[in-house]
């Protein structure tokens, strides 16, 4: 790695980029979405130049944030520019192609918009939907080739930023099992689609036994085609419902949730939550990373419902409103904690020793 000052710079500036790229593709597809499917924009509220500046505040203090942390050893400073960049540039196309069946889709209010092929009858009901209309849902290939890019666009370049967030609480967790070894020591992520929470984890943490869960087939052979390199430690990936975790009692260390809770319905989210309780360890830790809520984070309140217009997100406004601190408590979890890092907020819970 360059000087540290350099690296430094070399990283606000891939940030900055990485920001502009996202502004410059939203701007133009708004543009073109004017033009040829007027019907498809939806009534969001102006931002104004408050709110812009408090997003702006916020965003460098997530960056500032990465920084110290990666400086304090939480993960090496690689990380900070570990993005797939020939990857994305070759599917970058596709997302333009994509984007008249996803107006398609929006105007005529098509949300259950699926591949054929699929055994419906192996999900849950709520997660038959095109989640951000997203073409097929989960549920193919196509839509796990541009899952990344799409995410790193919506957040202006911060999506991998704000996942970061859970290392630190994560660390601290691992850390009450340092009288043994880290190859001993799994941590499972629930949710994790194309697997980048997992890569950074397993950045961080090489040593670690490290399994992944999710419901897509498709988003899962994306993330152990990222994961599961030479060099890198195993990762296990593994198909299933977080509501019924195929994981015996107390068998993990740690368990990491990111982006999932906003999409679930409240009692799919209660029981993902008593899911996490109970394949922990007494001791054990449970990070959970999603959007920001109300309670929160009151200043970005046009953000939020702004989010929830642009996006088909059915669960997202009942999630915006829900007391996750109080169903962790509920769940039985106990020091509970939350803070908030730009559009994420992070909370870290405790499995009760016994
Ligand atoms: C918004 S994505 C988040 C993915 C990943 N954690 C990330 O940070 O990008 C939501 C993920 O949750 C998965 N999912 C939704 N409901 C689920 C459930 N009940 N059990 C397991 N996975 C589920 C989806 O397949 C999708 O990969």
């Amino acid at each position: 790695m360059a000087s540290p000052n350099l690296a430094k710079l070399a990283y606000q500036t891939l940030q900055q980029g990485k920001s502009l790229a996202g502004l410059a593709h939203k701007g133009l597809s708004t543009k073109l979405m004017e033009f040829v499917a007027p019907g498809a924009l939806p009534k969001t509220k102006p931002v104004t130049t408050a709110l812009m500046s408090e997003l702006r505040k916020s965003m460098s203090a997530l960056e500032r944030q990465d920084w110290r942390d990666a400086e304090k050893g939480i993960y090496p400073k690689t990380q900070l520019f570990d993005d797939p960049w020939l990857d994305w540039a070759s599917r970058y196309p596709l997302v333009w192609l994509d984007l008249p069946a996803t107006w398609k889709r929006r105007i005529s209010r098509k949300v259950r918009d699926l591949p054929n092929r699929i055994d419906q009858t192996v999900f849950p009901d709520y997660y038959l939907q095109n989640f951000h209309h997203q073409t097929d849902g989960y549920l193919s290939d196509h839509s796990a080739e541009l899952y990344d890019i799409q995410v790193e666009i919506l957040f202006n370049g911060t999506a991998d930023s704000m996942r970061r967030r859970v290392l630190a609480p994560l660390k601290r967790g691992l850390d009450k099992f340092n009288e043994r070894t880290p190859a001993s020591l799994k941590v499972l992520d629930i949710a994790t689609g194309t697997g980048r929470t997992l890569k950074q984890i397993q950045g961080a943490f090489p040593e670690i036994e490290l399994l992944g869960i999710d419901l897509s087939s498709a988003y899962l052979r994306e993330a152990g085609r990222s994961l599961n390199k030479r060099g890198n430690g195993l990762a296990q990936l593994v198909r299933g419902n977080a509501e019924h975790l195929p994981f015996k009692n107390q068998s993990m260390q740690a368990v990491t949730c990111v982006y999932l809770l906003h999409e679930l319905p409240s009692k799919a989210r209660q029981n993902v939550l008593s899911e996490c309780l109970r394949v922990l360890e007494p001791g054990g830790i449970l990070v959970l990373a999603d959007s920001i809520q109300m309670s929160d984070s009151p200043q970005f309140k046009i953000v939020m419902e702004n989010f929830q217009k642009a996006f088909h997100e059915p669960y997202y406004k009942s999630y915006v409103f829900d007391n996750i601190e109080e169903r962790l408590k509920e769940s039985g979890f106990e020091d509970i904690t939350g803070e908030s890092h730009f559009m994420t907020r992070v909370w870290s819970a405790f499995k009760p020793l016994v």
